[in-house]
């Protein structure tokens, strides 16, 4: 077998389908383009789904690229040998053109003559058949006739043979999946690469595409036949090289030198450490990617920030466990930036952020973990064995920050199982507390929800906005705010009463956002993303609050609504009266006409 490093294997994979026809694309982001039912690219095939559907690709329909991917959900598994959070497929595509028989003959090629893996060590796997599609004995009958012997092709069902959606909708199909034969011992008589037992290791993957499956989950056969087919970077290094990880392959194993370098422990000794060594090396480096990704993601408390923020989150933990600063976190993502950089340009582009923000979320949740840890120690003394409950696992997020995966973990290592239902009950009940609370004040100054108060009320804003802008002082705040469909009454913090030029300065600044006859824009997002914003308002210290941003012309605020629709609705602004409210309060009457 070709020991190749990872870029000559890239290298090896692009060249050999390039030179069949082929044409090399770029690494599409992390973050997919046009599908809601998944939050991260998982496949080589994510984002060439509008043209595994049939739209023109403008590079033809043969291409072949190496997509970087995030695949969380065996994120409990991350410590083992094989899986990572992060990785990197080789694949090829025909669309509509190659079908079966190419497919399977280059895969075969490439394996055999580039990397020179001997016909005896492979093993392959093909559709078993049922009632959505017939068994495949067109793909069993060319691998036989590249050399497999029958009992090296294994027919397998659905559970195994078939690939996709990539989310909840979209292309899927029968797959041939192959294998290298470890050389292990069968672990029985039916041991077969569905077992884990070790001896068979996964490396390629041939999916005939022929299927689109819809949102009932209804399968309909496809007009065009494509292939899609996707190869593990980083497993197929490990298989070449003869190793027994991906960490020791040149993808990590500086990242690895590196802990052991800090940790004055070595990798492999011990079982906790290297466990250890190895989630914060993958964690590490997929939150680098991901905040350096061409559509970057921030840490926070949705979507792909939560996981970001988990990943950091749970890296920090394994720190202390193996006894290393969480200085580690940006010393391997810099390590991570140039070994990546030249590969993905814009990781090497985003080296500042990429540093920036884990140390921004490092040193966030190093103020709380270590109380947080003391805490969940104290709160075990208390409970018996059996049950975590829920409430507490909300206490534990609310007050320090821990990702609730987290507290799940931390708990079934110490036999407890955590009452998952409780704690989402808490949190959900947490946020109708809130909820209820910010309508409760907003009542408190609007009279009504009519037309005539939403104009008002988004004056209000526009008006909160001018007072900055006009008295040149951003400390500036509201201090109360009264609706009724004839005017507005606004109280704000300062110290003098205004001139009459600043009064006409702040009506015209008003006047000409209204001119601008803007869209009103409301966005829903968490606390901690509307102060990044730069939105003002009331901010919580609530994690996983999730708020309501007014974008009104230039103004930005959290706020519950409702607003007209665009500024153009406001009419004409006039301050009526500007008076003292209370020491270092003042009051401004306004009117829209
Ligand atoms: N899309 C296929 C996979 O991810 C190739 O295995």
């Amino acid at each position: 077998m070709k020991k190749l490093n990872s870029v000559e294997l890239r290298k090896a994979y692009l060249d050999f389908f390039k030179e069949r026809g082929h044409a090399v694309i770029p690494s599409s982001s992390l973050i997919p383009e046009n599908d809601p039912t998944v939050l991260f690219t998982t496949a080589g095939m994510h984002p060439l789904v509008p043209y595994l559907l049939g739209e023109k690709h403008p590079s033809g329909t043969r291409l072949t690229d190496v997509q970087i991917c995030v695949r969380t959900g065996d994120i409990d598994e991350v410590g083992d040998a094989s899986h990572c959070t992060f990785f990197e497929m080789l694949g090829n595509w025909s669309l509509g053109d190659y079908f079966k028989k190419e497919s399977v003959t280059w895969s075969f090629q490439f394996l055999t003559q580039v990397l020179e893996i001997p016909v005896d060590k492979l093993a392959v796997s093909v559709f078993g058949g049922d009632e959505d599609c017939p068994r495949d004995e067109e793909t069993a009958s060319i691998w036989k006739g590249l050399g497999l012997p029958a009992d090296r092709v294994f027919y397998l069902p659905k559970k195994n043979n078939w690939w996709g959606p990539a989310g909840t909708t979209g292309p899927c199909g029968p797959d041939t999946e192959i294998f290298l034969d470890t050389g292990k011992p069968a672990c029985g008589p039916d041991c077969s690469p569905a077992c884990d037992c070790g001896k068979y290791l996964e490396i390629w993957n041939n999916v005939f595409m022929e299927y689109y499956k819809d949102a009932e989950g209804k399968l309909s056969p496809m007009q065009r036949k494509n292939v899609d087919t996707g190869m593990g970077l980083e497993r197929t290094l490990v298989t070449l090289n003869g190793l027994d990880s991906v960490y020791e392959t040149d993808l990590f194993d500086y990242a690895v030198a590196e802990l052991e370098k800090l940790s004055g422990k070595k990798y492999g000794e011990n079982k906790d450490d290297t466990v250890a060594m190895r989630i914060i090396a993958d964690h590490t480096r997929t939150a680098t990617f991901l905040l350096g990704d061409v559509k970057p993601v921030s840490p926070s408390n949705v979507d792909q920030g939560y996981v970001l923020r988990r990943l950091i989150r749970r890296a920090m933990r394994y720190c202390r466990q193996l006894g290393v600063g969480f200085e580690a976190l940006p010393a391997l993502a810099e390590l991570y930036v140039g070994k990546y950089g030249e590969v993905y340009p814009n990781i090497a582009r985003a080296k500042d952020r990429i540093l920036d923000e884990l140390a921004a979320e490092k040193d966030k949740f190093a103020k709380t973990i270590e109380q947080g840890l003391k805490e969940f120690d104290k709160i075990l003394t208390h409970i018996p064995v059996g049950t975590f409950p829920g409430k507490t696992a909300f206490r534990l997020y609310d007050t320090f920050g821990f990702p609730i995966e987290m507290t799940e973990e931390l708990a079934r290592e110490r036999g407890y199982q955590l009452d998952r239902a409780g704690y989402d009950k808490a949190f959900h009940e947490h946020q109708e507390k809130s909820k209820a609370g910010a309508e409760q004040k907003f009542k408190g100054g609007l009279a009504d929800g009519g037309e005539a108060t939403a104009r008002l009320h988004s004056a209000t804003h526009l008006l909160n906005y001018a007072l900055k802008k006009v008295l040149n002082d951003e400390s500036i705040m509201q201090r109360g705010s009264n609706i009724t469909p004839e005017r507005l009454r606004f109280d704000f913090s300062f110290a003098r009463p205004l001139t009459e030029e600043e009064i006409k300065a702040v009506e015209d600044v008003v006047n000409g956002e209204i001119a601008k006859a803007a869209p009103v824009e409301c966005r829903e997002m968490t606390v901690d993303e509307a102060r990044a914003e730069g939105a003002v308002g009331v901010f919580g210290d609530r994690y996983g609050e999730i708020v309501k941003v007014y974008t009104i012309g230039g103004s930005k605020e959290i706020c519950g609504g409702p607003h007209a629709a665009n500024t153009g609705e406001l009419g004409k602004f006039r301050i009526v009266k500007e008076q003292s409210s209370s020491a270092g309060v003042r009051r401004i009457k306004a009117v829209l006409e």
